[in-house]
């Protein structure tokens, strides 16, 4: 999603900016651009391409600078098209917004400006001229009307009028060395410059961006707005007590960021998202590395006297983090006798809900910037439940640092927008939590702790077997790729991993794809099945083996073409519309960290081919960073 970087040096820091932008590039964007302040002027480049095509921009058309902004766009308001690509410049009353000469201040945005049109309307009538659909301009407007010759004072004037989410880095042509930058909802860190003798000060959305750049990082926190200039910054906050204003002066503390360059090599793989499935075993066992035996602080200092404290347990996520959730609450209720219930977070923050002050929130976010997850965790905190931690792939995000308590995924990046590597650690961490709950609660024997660990430790060669399916898989995709439908079944915890199958293959193939516990078939979805239809099974060996038999069957009665994952001893053999892979032995509660590794296959050789954009597929984005 939408991607900021920004700079005050005293070299050129066009190519910092590019290379920021290139580190954000996997999240998905639509358009991209940049400008800085260039001999008393703004100039700037904007592109519907990629960022390397901007990059060949910006050198043909000269663009250097000191001080500049950047940013990757994930629309929004108005289509993917350059003159709604961001940065943004004011028109103030007077300037002609088409000619060559621009206005004075320059912009970029990440989030939603949810009363924009009031504002607009308000900025036309005093003489403003509009170029673009964005929300994004009429910031860049409001804040030249405001201007009196100091910046920092015109944006904080600027955002008391904002309703909505937003992470803004600003510069003007009368300040030539200086940024400005302000959040409220979206995420923004400040890199403080390590060169020698340094003068250079940085923004940008994730400290990713400024990965070599710089590892002196300072989150900047809800209502925080920053003023970089040479060699110096200053932060005051909107929420501070000793007001000045309506803003005080506010420190905050500079962390040494290991941040991943993000450019991780695809050897021999096709795409991130085959090379993501691959690393699974590294991944789940980085994730479970150091597990002898399980305690309750595994999760964090004081993580026993919430367990102890708490009567049950709300997950919240989105999208195949949800599906991780929703796996978990059959572990939670089953093995910790812990009632659970799993919310999608976007719909949790806006209804009507019963809170419970013994409650354990559960965040559940590979990115850990999810808009939704965050907005949904606050909500839940506001209602009166202190308890809060999070499962999630990156330590330094706005999620861990919200939650009290957190275990951190060691997924590594990821870079394919659909995720895989995320979903089987999220599980992971999620079985870690069910066993550390379970003792705590008292229903977890020192011979059942033994077992789980063991079978935890097992699971990177189990997951290697899994992969090892892989061509028989890619036989079934070729037919899939030939098909507009798909249904997928599966029951008990099995069934979110059935979702998180169709979700994959709809995700990248573009195929309309939908999952159903089996023995809902009969109630509705059992009129789609034709020959046509085909109907993907996860068919693990467990007490619900033989309903599902049955459940097949009555696929099979209406000429429906069934594809089955099945375990070895589940007598479901290939005959004439049962086509069947055999799934390799593995231990009973953990299936489904297995179950769902040949659907992901399945998912990615089917999109593969149809000759689908694999780690970017369209419209969508890595880190949903807007509601
Ligand atoms: O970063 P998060 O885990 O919070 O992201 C939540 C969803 O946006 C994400 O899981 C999405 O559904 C995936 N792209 C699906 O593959």
């Amino acid at each position: 999603m939408c991607g900021i970087v920004g700079a005050v040096s005293q070299r050129n820091i066009v190519p910092i900016l590019i290379e920021g932008l290139k580190r954000l590039e996997y999240r998905g964007y639509d358009s991209c651009g940049v400008a800085v302040h260039q001999a008393g002027e703004l100039r700037r480049s904007r592109s519907t391409s990629r960022v390397a095509e901007l990059d060949t921009l910006v050198a043909a058309d000269r663009v250097e600078g000191f001080t500049g902004i950047a940013h990757t766009r994930w629309a929004t308001h108005g289509a993917p098209a350059v003159h709604n690509a961001h940065p943004h410049f004011s028109h103030g009353p007077g300037e002609d917004a088409y000619t060559a000469r621009p206005g004075r201040i320059a912009l970029v945005h990440n989030g939603i400006i949810e009363n924009h049109d009031e504002l607009r309307a308000e900025l036309r009538a005093k003489g403003y001229v509009f170029t673009s659909q964005t929300d994004t301009e009429v910031i860049a407007h409001l804040i030249d009307q405001l201007y009196d010759g100091d910046l920092f004072d015109a944006v904080k004037r600027a955002t008391l009028q904002l309703k909505g989410a937003y992470a803004i880095a600003v510069f003007c042509r009368d300040e030539p060395h200086r940024v400005v930058g302000a959040r409220e909802g979206s995420p923004l860190v400040l890199g403080v410059g390590t060169m020698e003798g340094a003068t250079e000060n940085f923004l940008a959305s994730d400290a990713m961006a400024l990965a070599g750049v710089t590892d002196q990082i300072i989150y900047l926190e809800e209502g925080d707005v920053v003023d970089l200039q040479l060699g110096k910054y200053w932060i005051e906050s909107a929420h501070g007590a000793e007001v000045r204003g309506r803003y005080a002066r506010v420190e905050r503390p500079v962390r040494t960021v290991q941040a991943h360059t993000g450019a991780a090599e695809l050897g021999p793989y096709r795409h991130y998202m085959q090379k993501e499935i691959f690393e699974q075993p590294r991944a789940v066992g980085d994730t479970l590395s150091g597990v002898e035996s399980i305690t309750p602080e595994l999760f964090g200092d004081g993580a026993y006297a919430v367990f102890k404290d708490i009567e049950q347990v709300l997950i919240l996520a989105c999208g195949t983090s949800y599906y991780a959730g929703s796996t978990a609450k059959y572990w939670l209720e089953s093995i910790a006798k812990i009632p659970t219930s799993v919310e999608i977070a976007s719909e949790y923050r806006y209804r009507d809900s019963v809170p419970h002050p013994k409650t354990l929130v559960v965040t559940i976010s590979q990115s850990g910037e999810t808009a939704d997850t965050i907005a949904a965790l606050k909500h839940a905190r506001a209602l009166g439940m202190p308890h809060t931690l999070t499962i999630c792939n990156v330590a330094t995000s706005a999620m861990v640092r919200e939650c009290k308590l957190a275990y951190i995924t060691h997924a590594g990046v990821e870079i394919g927008v659909a995720s895989t590597k995320a979903f089987t650690t999220q599980l992971a961490g999620l079985f870690l939590l069910t066993l550390a709950l379970a003792q705590v609660r008292g229903h977890l024997t020192d011979e059942q702790e033994a077992a789980h660990v063991k079978a935890m430790r097992h699971l990177p060669v189990a997951l290697q077997a899994v992969l090892a399916l892989e061509p028989q898989v890619i036989a079934w995709a070729e037919e899939f790729a030939r098909k507009e439908n798909a249904l997928f079944l599966g029951r008990g915890l099995h069934y979110p991993i059935a979702l998180e199958g169709a979700l994959k293959l709809k995700e990248i193939s573009y195929i309309h794809a939908e999952a159903y516990p089996a023995g809902e078939l009969k109630h509705g979805p059992l009129a789609l099945v034709t020959a046509a239809m085909p109907v993907v099974t996860v068919a693990p060996n467990d007490t619900l083996l033989e309903k599902l038999k049955s459940n097949l069957q009555e696929v099979r009665a209406r000429g429906g073409e069934l594809f089955v994952f099945a375990d070895a001893d589940t007598h479901i053999e290939s005959e004439p519309g049962i086509h069947v892979i055999r799934m390799p032995e593995h231990y009973g509660p953990l299936s489904p960290i297995l179950h769902v590794v040949p659907l992901q296959l399945l998912a990615y050789h089917t999109a593969c081919a149809r000759g689908t954009d694999v780690d970017k597929p369209r419209n969508l984005a890595k880190s949903v960073t807007v509601e």
